[in-house]
């Protein structure tokens, strides 16, 4: 197995820190989550776990806040030209993810899983947001990315792949008709629509994992040497992977636009609804240790 960059490491590391805030955070007040609603008032721990506990209260903010720097960094990345030596925008997408959906569990767990009222919208909208990020990640990651992480338009993305298969056909013996054999033709449809264009993407990730056995074998059957092939394939599968972008780049570029009219008007409601849950808040006296 390969060595694991310290790419990966700083993505275990995230996950790792994740798993230990969400879980320690819930565990800490599972006792009071898990009284019926009627008997909280008059647990002990209802001063630390309810909504306007010590706790309880601490986890809205913090919540809220990691949503709202979340939020504003990758915006202010995306749009500052100033920090485009910051980072790539795809790193700056992975805290968003984190803080985003971090938060959102801090969230959860101030709310003491009971809703009701105006708020009740800011928190269905949350959870609304956060799913349909999933959803715009999966489309996201699809889309070709330029050097500084942007999109980039399909002429760029054409050259890339001439030279790519350029690339692949003169350093080892594979021709594009085996890669054509190896991959199936990659001609796109003139305009395939959107559900067909996903349901090829999920197929064409599904196909992935067995994808290197199967490589190996073709290869091993067109002749080349078991070295050959175990040097051949990583190159391939970026190949695959740059082809499947070019194919599906039209359809997901829509996809992605229409995602935005959801996730962005959704995160804005919340954040409103939040203003004015605060505002509230601060005005019958709940301000926390200040
Ligand atoms: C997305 C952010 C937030 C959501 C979805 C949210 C949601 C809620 C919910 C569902 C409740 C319980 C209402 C009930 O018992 O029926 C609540 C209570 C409360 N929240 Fe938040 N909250 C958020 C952020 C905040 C923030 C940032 C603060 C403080 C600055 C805050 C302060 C409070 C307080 C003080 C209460 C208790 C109010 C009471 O007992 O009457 N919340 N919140
Ligand atoms: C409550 C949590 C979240 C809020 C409030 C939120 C809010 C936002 C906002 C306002 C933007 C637009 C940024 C801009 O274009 O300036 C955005 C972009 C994005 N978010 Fe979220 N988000 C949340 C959670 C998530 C999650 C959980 C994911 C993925 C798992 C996600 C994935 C994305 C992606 C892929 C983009 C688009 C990137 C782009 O167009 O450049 N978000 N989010």
């Amino acid at each position: 197995m390969s060595r694991p960059t310290p790419r990966h490491l700083i993505a275990i590391a995230a996950g790792g820190l994740w798993i230990v805030v969400a879980a320690g955070a819930l565990v800490a007040g599972l006792a009071y989550y898990r009284l019926p609603i009627v008997d909280r008032p008059y647990s002990e721990l209802h001063d630390l776990f309810a909504p306007a506990g010590l706790i309880g209260h601490a986890y809205g903010i913090l919540g809220t806040l990691m949503m709202l720097i979340g939020v504003a960094m990758y915006s202010a990345r995306k749009r500052w030209h100033r920090l485009e030596h910051t980072g790539r925008l795809r790193t700056w997408l992975h805290v968003h993810i984190f803080l985003c959906t971090l938060g959102p569990v801090l969230v959860l767990l101030h709310t003491a899983f009971r809703f009701g009222g105006l708020i009740s919208i800011a928190f269905w909208s949350m959870t609304a947001v956060v799913i349909s990020g999933v959803f715009g990640r999966y489309v996201y990651v699809r889309l070709p990315k330029g050097g500084a992480g942007g999109v980039v338009p399909p002429v760029v993305l054409r050259r890339r792949r001439v030279e790519l298969e350029a690339r692949l056909t003169s350093a080892v013996p594979v021709t594009t008709l085996t890669i054509d054999r190896l991959f199936g033709p990659g001609v796109a449809d003139e305009n395939p629509g959107l559900m067909l264009s996903l349901v090829r993407a999920i197929r064409f990730d599904f196909e992935r994992r067995r994808l290197p056995g199967r490589l190996r074998s073709e290869l091993a059957d067109l002749g080349l040497a078991q070295e050959t092939a175990t040097r051949l394939i990583p190159d391939l599968l970026s190949y695959r992977d740059e082809r499947h972008q070019m194919l599906t780049f039209r359809p997901f570029q829509r996809l992605f636009g229409y995602w935005h009219v959801f996730h962005l008007p959704l995160a804005t409601v919340m954040l409103l609804i939040v203003v004015l849950h605060v505002a509230v808040a601060v005005a019958f006296g709940y301000i926390w240790i200040f």
